[in-house]
Order: C-alpha cells, then structure tokens, then sequence
C-alpha cells in the first residue's frame, strides 16, 4: 500500500491506495473557513493548522483504509511547490514515519500529483496526452508523454492562475473565500452574453488573466450596490465564460500543434461545469480529485524514485520550482 501526505496549501490531507491505483481511503481536511476571514490563505496560520490535523487525517485515512501502517510499502508527500511552512509539515511527518518504520519515501512534486490524478483507478487515463492544469496557483499546458519523468511545459499565465482569476472575480462579486465553485453555481443562472469580457490573446501558448480581473472591476464599479446585486448572476456567468473559453482556446491550439488526440483536464478549475462541458472532447480529473487531495500524491509517489534511509532524512521541500 502506499501511504499519500499532502499539506502544500490549506488542505490537510492523507490517503492509501494500492500499488495500482485503487484508492482505499482519502480524507481532505480543508482549512478554507479558517481562512475565509482573512479573504485568502495566511501561511503561518496555515502550517499551525497542518500541525494540529496532520496526526489525525493519517490516522484517518489508515482506519478508512482498513489497513494499518504495517501494510504500508511507501509512503508519498508532495514536497513542493506550496507554501513552505505548511510543505514542512508534510514532509516531517512523512519522514517520521518512513523512519520509524524503515520505509522509503517518495518526494512528490504538487503539480506532477494534480496529473497522477488521472492515473487512479476506476478508469485511468494513458499518456501521451496533452494535460490542461488549471489550478488555484498554476495554469499550465503541459505535454505529457509518459507517467514518470517530468512533462514538457507548452505555455502557462503570465500573470493569475486560472483559479486566481475566479477567487478574486468570486470576491469582486462578494462572494466567500474561495469562490471560484460558488461562482461556478451563481452562474447557472446568469447570461453568459450579458457582458464582453475580454479573453487575452498572448503569443504562444501562453495564458494572461489580469485584464479580464480589472474589466470585471470597472464592470462592478459602474452598478448601484442594488444594480450590482440584481444583476451577479449575469456578471458571474460572463466573467466565467471569459476564462472558459482562454482555456479551451488555448487548449485547442496547442493540441493542434503537437499533435494530441487525447486532452485531459486537472487541478481545481478542472471542475468547473462550463470548463467540463465547453472541452466534452477531454479527460477530466474525477471531481473529487481535482482541488487538492492526497490520493493524487500517493498515485504519482508509484512513479517517482523512491528515497531509502538515511537519503530522505536531508529532503527539504521547496516553495517554486523557478
Ligand atoms: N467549480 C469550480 N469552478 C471554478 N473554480 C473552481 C471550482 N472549484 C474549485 N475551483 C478553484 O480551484 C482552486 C483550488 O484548486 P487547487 O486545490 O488545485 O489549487 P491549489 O492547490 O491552491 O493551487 P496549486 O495546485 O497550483 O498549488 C481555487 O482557486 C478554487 O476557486
Ligand atoms: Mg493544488
């Protein structure tokens, strides 16, 4: 079995799956309303939290699992990038236990776990394949031609990530933190033509969504506090369908360029409903596994090299790959 830590951002979780791929148990223990006061994620206040839940989401997730850590072969922690106070906890835990049971340790890269998402079980995806991950801090076109070894980056934002832009639009809005789902949902009800959100036309295969951010401001700003209100719906469903069609754009082209039959989609954004909808032709990450989780971790630790004692001892997570 393998044992999966994840603990990059606000997310405190644990999960085991199989040698391949069937996920027994994944506990997520979201920070999000301990955060939602302060309008985003504050770090120290974060790697505090980890520290309380670490402990238990393991012991969670090894009760879920109906094993115990005797079963457990390897176990996985994402080492970066994330916040690194919070990325610490992961790793020292992790550590801890690989060391007192003599197990080896897999270093996982966060962003290689949003892709090993779709290597699980029931209905795994093969490379090649073009992967679109669209995160709360990455928004990345990535060329992926095998499950281990790193993919080729085709294009990421200049600016916002993908999420960035529906958290920040979510609050524009007044909405809570993070609002990217709910905005997703107050769509539903709006007209996606209201409004002409620009969609930034950047060169090459690259993404930019700060313009769209401060259209939607100037947009708000114009509205009576009432006028703002009676038409959010309208304003939300514009606003995504801006950053939906960028992705699926952007998407397109590239697998024209390289020459993809398969796209598949990951990372948070990846479940949103238009996003799901607008790319029918991809592979979306299962819904539970597209924000933050540590079935991912564990499904991308079965393709990393495994780190023997005393090597994991001296790992150090890492805050960005750049
Ligand atoms: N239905 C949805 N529609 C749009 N955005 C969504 C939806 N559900 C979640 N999100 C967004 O997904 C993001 C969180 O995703 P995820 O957990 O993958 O990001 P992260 O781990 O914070 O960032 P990274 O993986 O880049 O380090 C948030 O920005 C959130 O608003
Ligand atoms: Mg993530």
């Amino acid at each position: 079995m393998i044992l999966g830590i994840e603990t990059s951002c606000d997310e405190t979780a644990a999960a085991v799956i199989t040698p391949d791929g069937r996920i027994l148990s994944n506990v997520v223990s979201s920070q999000a309303d301990l955060h939602a006061r302060y309008g985003g994620v504050v770090p120290e206040v974060a790697s505090r939290r980890h520290l309380e839940l670490v402990t238990p989401v393991v012991q969670e997730a090894l009760r879920d699992s109906g094993t115990t850590l005797d079963d457990v072969d390897l176990v996985g922690v994402t080492a970066g990038p994330g916040l690194i106070g919070a990325l610490l906890v992961g790793v020292a835990a992790a550590k801890a236990i690989a060391w007192a049971r003599r197990l080896p340790l897999a270093a996982v890269d966060h962003l290689q776990g949003h892709v090993a998402s779709l290597y699980l079980e029931p209905d795994p995806v093969e490379p090649p394949f073009l992967c679109l991950l669209a995160s709360g801090g990455h928004t990345m076109l990535l060329d992926v031609q095998e499950r281990n070894g790193k993919p080729r980056v085709l294009g990421a934002t200049l600016d916002d990530a993908a999420g960035e832009a529906f958290d920040k639009g979510a609050r524009l809005l007044g909405f809570g933190y993070p609002g990217g789902a709910e905005l997703d949902h107050v769509a539903r009800n709006g007209d996606p033509s209201a409004y002409a959100f620009p969609v930034a036309r950047v060169p090459g295969l690259d993404f930019s969504f700060s313009g769209l951010k401060t259209a939607l401001l100037y947009a708000v700003r114009k509205l009576t506090a009432e006028e703002g209100e009676r038409r959010r719906a309208d304003l939300a469903a514009s606003y995504q369908r801006a950053i939906v069609r960028a992705l699926v754009e952007r998407t397109r082209q590239a697998a024209e360029q390289i020459g993809a039959t398969r796209i598949a989609v990951v990372g948070g954004v990846a479940a949103n409903s238009e996003l799901r909808a607008a790319l029918a032709e991809a592979r979306a990450a299962p819904l539970a596994l597209c924000t933050d989780n540590a079935a991912m971790i564990a499904s991308a630790a079965r393709f990393s090299n495994p780190i023997h004692y005393p090597g994991y001892l001296g790992l150090d997570a890492y805050a960005s790959t750049a």
